[in-house]
């Protein structure tokens, strides 16, 4: 392999992106200034659940193509193209992205950087962020020009990181030169025929600010039919079924139900709503706001229609929550709708007990004064009410006559529209979902 590539930040995104370049056989020497987490990667364990990825990281650590460091003097020594996986999250008490970590990082490796060299900047950023890092990265350089920037925004999905990574729908390239351009042709050669779209820094960030927005949109677009559904006494779940045989629409992200969270649509839809502010453009993405009521107004949803069941008042009510992460095949609870109603619940005086297969211990650390079970059923026991709050294949699986020997009442909604209906109607179940009669 021609170039020898590092890994700026090994959270998420870089954890993901150190061990798949590891795998198509390229150098790769990850770094991050958390020396617990380097400890761990080094181990080969992930400080996060993501399937696969274990399997990858322990291969490539094995095979000495994957390192890890914080030393940013050995990363600027070791590798010809540097990619920033750093997080941008939303700012405590506002709409607008925190990017002060990208900038932490350039300021950090430029003064190491004395020859000719490619820095990639992958995290999702408020559009103009990568002409100022450019800028940046020149005047701090002592290699100058010879350091140059380019923009390569992730779309990769939590639960599919590996395969997102390794079979990408498509690339974006942000660049300004034509080297900038075949480094990165080069270096995503292996990965065979995927499309790639050549553009400048501002477009290459707005793709990925607009992907978000738009997938944002089309949950919410459901979950407002699914409000109108509720009243009309209409079935949101055969609408949505029906609307996706129109290849114009499509049936993927159409799934109506508690909404959408984790650690970019909410804070992306918000931070992409500042930034079209600041630039005079604030009327062009009003929608949005809509986008994220609309959102946020399931989870009050789902609340009013738990407590509709218990007669009206949570006190003295035992409430068994199935779910914790934001959604399934993660462990993952930033802004995690599931967590959120559980809460709520809480606070409104009733006794939640949780399960959730992986994001227990997130779950606990994050809410320790709510209760928590090690399985399903141990969730269900004395329950007057059931809450399927995260669509795990493990709650898709349960059998509901089982469950419905340990409950107190056999009540349960479905926040996910996953569970069939007639199934748990025909055991017994009071069933009632989001959207639907
Ligand atoms: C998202 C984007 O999909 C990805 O391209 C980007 O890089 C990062 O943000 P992720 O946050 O991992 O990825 O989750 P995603 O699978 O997009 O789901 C987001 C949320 O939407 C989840 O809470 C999920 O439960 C919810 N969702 C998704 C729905 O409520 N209905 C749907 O039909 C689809």
């Amino acid at each position: 392999m021609p170039y020898r590539l590092t890994v700026l930040g090994t959270g998420y995104l870089g954890a993901t992106h150190a061990a798949c370049m590891a795998e198509l056989g390229f150098e790769v020497l990850g770094l991050d200034v958390d020396q617990s987490k380097i400890d761990m990667l080094e181990r080969g364990e992930l400080p996060i659940h993501e399937p696969g990825l274990e399997d990858l990281l322990r291969r490539n650590l094995e095979s000495g193509r994957l390192r890890f460091t914080t030393s940013y003097e050995e990363a600027a020594a070791f590798g010809d193209v540097h990619f920033i996986c750093v997080g941008t999250p939303q700012k405590k008490g506002e709409y607008a992205a925190d990017v002060s970590y990208l900038d932490a990082v350039v300021e950090s490796l430029a003064p190491h950087l004395d020859r000719e060299c490619l820095v990639v900047g992958k995290s999702t950023v408020p559009v103009g962020t990568a002409e100022r890092l450019a800028e940046k990265l020149v005047r701090l350089s002592p290699a100058g020009a010879q350091a140059e920037l380019a923009w390569n925004p992730e779309f990769l999905r939590e639960g599919f990181a590996v395969k997102d990574t390794l079979h990408p729908d498509r690339i974006v390239l942000g660049v300004t030169s034509e080297r900038a351009e075949k480094v990165l042709r080069d270096v995503y050669a292996p990965l065979g025929e995927v499309p790639v779209v050549v553009m400048d820094f501002p477009t290459a960030e707005l793709v990925k600010s607009a992907a978000n927005a738009f997938l944002a949109t089309k949950i919410s677009f459901i979950n407002a039919m699914a409000e109108v559904c509720e009243v009309a006494h209409a079935d949101v779940k055969q609408l949505s079924l029906a609307l996706s045989f129109d290849d114009r629409i499509g049936g993927r992200f159409l799934n109506p139900g508690l909404g959408f969270g984790g650690g970019c649509l909410p804070k992306d839809i918000r931070a992409f709503m500042a930034r079209a502010g600041e630039l005079g453009a604030d009327q062009a993405l009003t929608f949005l706001r809509e986008v994220d009521a609309i959102n946020m107004r399931r989870r009050a949803r789902m609340v009013d229609l738990a407590r509709g069941l218990v007669g009206g008042s949570f006190a003295n009510c035992t409430v068994g929550v199935l779910g914790a992460a934001f959604k399934p095949n993660s462990d993952d609870i930033r802004d995690s709708p599931a967590l959120d109603v559980a809460v709520t619940i809480g606070q409104e005086g009733g006794t939640v007990t949780i399960y959730d297969p992986v994001a227990l211990d997130n779950a606990r650390r994050a809410h320790p004064d709510l209760g928590y079970a090690d399985s399903a059923l141990d969730a269900a026991r004395g329950a007057d009410v059931m809450l399927l709050l995260t669509e795990w294949q493990e709650f898709v699986d349960l059998d509901p006559e089982k469950l419905g020997t340990v409950v107190a009442t056999r009540n349960i909604v479905d926040g996910r529209n996953a569970l069939d209906a007639e199934t748990w109607r025909s055991a017994g179940w009071h069933y009632r979902a989001l959207g639907r009669p």
